[in-house]
C-alpha cells in the first residue's frame, strides 16, 4: 500500500517535472527590450538590463537617478529596458503593452511614453482605477500615449490595442523577466549579473560605485 503511494507520488513527480522540462518557451523574433538611445550593447560598454514596472513607484523613483548615470557615462553605458508587469498592479499589462505599441508606431517615443507612465502612474494605481471598466483604462492610457507618440496616433494606438502582436509582445516581456528569475521591479542585471539589491531604488551614487570599477578594468 505505502509503496503503492510512494510509487504513485514518484510517477506524479516525474511526470509534472518532465512536462517542466519539455515546456518551450516562446522564442521571440527578436530579443526582448527597449535600447535606450540606441547605444551599442555590445562589446564597448557597461550593459545595464532595467527590468521596470511602468505602474511601480519604485521604478518611477529609480528611473532619473540611471538616466543621470547614462548622461555621465555617455557611450560606455547601454540600457536596456525590460517591460515587466507586476500582477498585483491592475493597469501594468495594459501600460506595457501601450510601450510595446509607442515603440512599434514611434520608436524614439518609447522612453517618453515611458516617462508619462511614471509621471502620471498615481491616477492608474489600483484604487482609482478600481471602479473603471477595463476599455475605459485602455482609453485613457491610449490618450496619454498619444501625448508621446504624436497627435493623430490615437486611432493606430487604439487598433494596437487589438493586435494580437502587441498582446504577444507583451506576453514575452512578461516571461523573459520570469526566466531570469526577476520577482518584483525594478531589478536590474549588469552585464548580465543580477544587483542583490535590486527592487529598491538605487541612486546615482550607487551606480557610479558600480560602474566606475568595470570601466577601469576594461
Ligand atoms: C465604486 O463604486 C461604488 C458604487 O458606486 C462606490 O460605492 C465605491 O465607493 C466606489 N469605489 C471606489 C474605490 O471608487
Ligand atoms: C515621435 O515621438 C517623439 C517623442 O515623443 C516626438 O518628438 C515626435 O514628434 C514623434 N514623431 C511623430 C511623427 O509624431
Ligand atoms: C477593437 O476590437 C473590438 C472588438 O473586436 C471592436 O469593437 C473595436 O471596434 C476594435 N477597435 C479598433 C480601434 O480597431
Amino acid at each position: 500500500m505505502e509503496s503503492a503511494v510512494v510509487a504513485s507520488l514518484l510517477l506524479f513527480l516525474f511526470v509534472g517535472w518532465s512536462h517542466v522540462a519539455e515546456a518551450q518557451l516562446p522564442i521571440p523574433a527578436k530579443i526582448d527590450g527597449f535600447v535606450y538611445k540606441r547605444a551599442p550593447v555590445w562589446g564597448h560598454s557597461v550593459v545595464v538590463e532595467a527590468f521596470f514596472d511602468p505602474m511601480c513607484p519604485d521604478s518611477r523613483d529609480s528611473w532619473p537617478p540611471l538616466k543621470k548615470a547614462l548622461k555621465h557615462y555617455s557611450s560606455r553605458l547601454s540600457v536596456v529596458v525590460h517591460p515587466f508587469p507586476l500582477p498585483y498592479h491592475s493597469n501594468a499589462f495594459i501600460a506595457c503593452r501601450a510601450l510595446h505599441i509607442a515603440n512599434k508606431l514611434n520608436t524614439s517615443s518609447t522612453f517618453p511614453l515611458l516617462e508619462l507612465f511614471f509621471k502620471h502612474q498615481e491616477e492608474y494605481y489600483n484604487t482609482p482605477t478600481y471602479n473603471m471598466s477595463r476599455a475605459s483604462i485602455i482609453h485613457h492610457i491610449s490618450k496619454l500615449a498619444v501625448r508621446a507618440i504624436g497627435k493623430d496616433s490615437l486611432s493606430a494606438v487604439q487598433s494596437g490595442f487589438n493586435d494580437s502582436q502587441t498582446d504577444a509582445a507583451a506576453r514575452i516581456s512578461f516571461k523573459y523577466g520570469c526566466s531570469r528569475g526577476v520577482t518584483g521591479t525594478p531589478y536590474f542585471f549588469v552585464n548580465g549579473m543580477p544587483l542583490s539589491n535590486s527592487g529598491s531604488a538605487l541612486d546615482y551614487k550607487g551606480w557610479k560605485g558600480i560602474i566606475d570599477p568595470l570601466l577601469g578594468k576594461q
